[in-house]
């Protein structure tokens, strides 16, 4: 069984490889491309990819004591407790041995952006910001096929509206502050990837 989320952390004083890592944070509207070129980036430029979605689909699946309160929020389009997320990123980060992070899906509110800041201490070194229409997320969200139980029209509204009251937020505090890089991401997959890599080579 995998440790659960409650699980004491390092000692904080050790200062683990993670603690002084390059992390990019990865945003965009539900299907909108982010997991799909995070596989692009990886390959190509060497950082570790998690998904915040991911990370807590398997803390359902590991029988976690939060997994009925994480399924539950996730079938109603709904953000989870940032603690429990932030430990999940964290842990992941801590075992991947690698210093260079993708976190897709995250920050998904104030409150995310916030824990993270004080737990894990890390600001994220620039924000890709894919941007998309809401009838091609839609479009593509409906043909997706994961089996996904949050993947229908009635939560997919649900979650649209959580992207616009919670998530454009952190979106619009990263453009103050200079950091957010904005891709269209409505166009083919191929060519979205194209200004993501010019994007990566002159960023890294
Ligand atoms: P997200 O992680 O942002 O929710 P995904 O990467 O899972 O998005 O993509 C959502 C769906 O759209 C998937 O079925 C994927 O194959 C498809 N997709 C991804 N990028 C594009 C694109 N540029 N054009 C058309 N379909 C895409
Ligand atoms: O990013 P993804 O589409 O995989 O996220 C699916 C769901 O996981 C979200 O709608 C939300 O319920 C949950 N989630 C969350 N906090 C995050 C990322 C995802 O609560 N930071
Ligand atoms: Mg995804």
């Amino acid at each position: 069984m995998e440790t659960p989320v409650d699980a004491p952390m390092k000692d904080e004083h050790e200062s683990p490889k993670w603690k002084k890592s390059i992390v990019v944070f990865v945003l965009g509207g539900p299907g909108s491309g982010k997991g799909t070129q995070c596989a692009n980036i990886v390959k190509q430029f060497g950082y570790t990819h998690f998904s915040a979605g991911d990370l807590l689909r398997s803390e359902i699946k590991s029988g976690s004591e939060f997994g009925a309160m994480i399924q539950s929020l996730i079938s109603q389009g709904r953000i989870v407790p940032s603690v429990i997320t932030v430990k999940l990123l964290c842990k992941a980060m801590e075992e991947s041995g690698n210093d260079k992070f993708l976190i897709d899906g995250f920050p998904r509110n104030e409150e995310n952006r916030i824990e993270f800041e004080n737990v894990a201490k890390i600001e994220p070194a620039f924000v890709l910001f894919f941007d998309c229409p809401e009838e091609e997320l839609e479009r593509r969200i409906l043909n997706r096929n994961q089996g996904r139980e949050d993947d229908n029209i009635e939560t997919v509204k649900k979650r649209f509206k959580v992207f616009v009251d919670s998530t454009l937020p952190v979106v619009g505090y990263y453009e103050s502050k200079g950091k957010l890089r904005k891709i269209n991401a409505a166009k083919p997959s191929e060519e979205v990837f194209e200004a993501v890599k010019d994007l990566f080579a002159s960023e890294t």
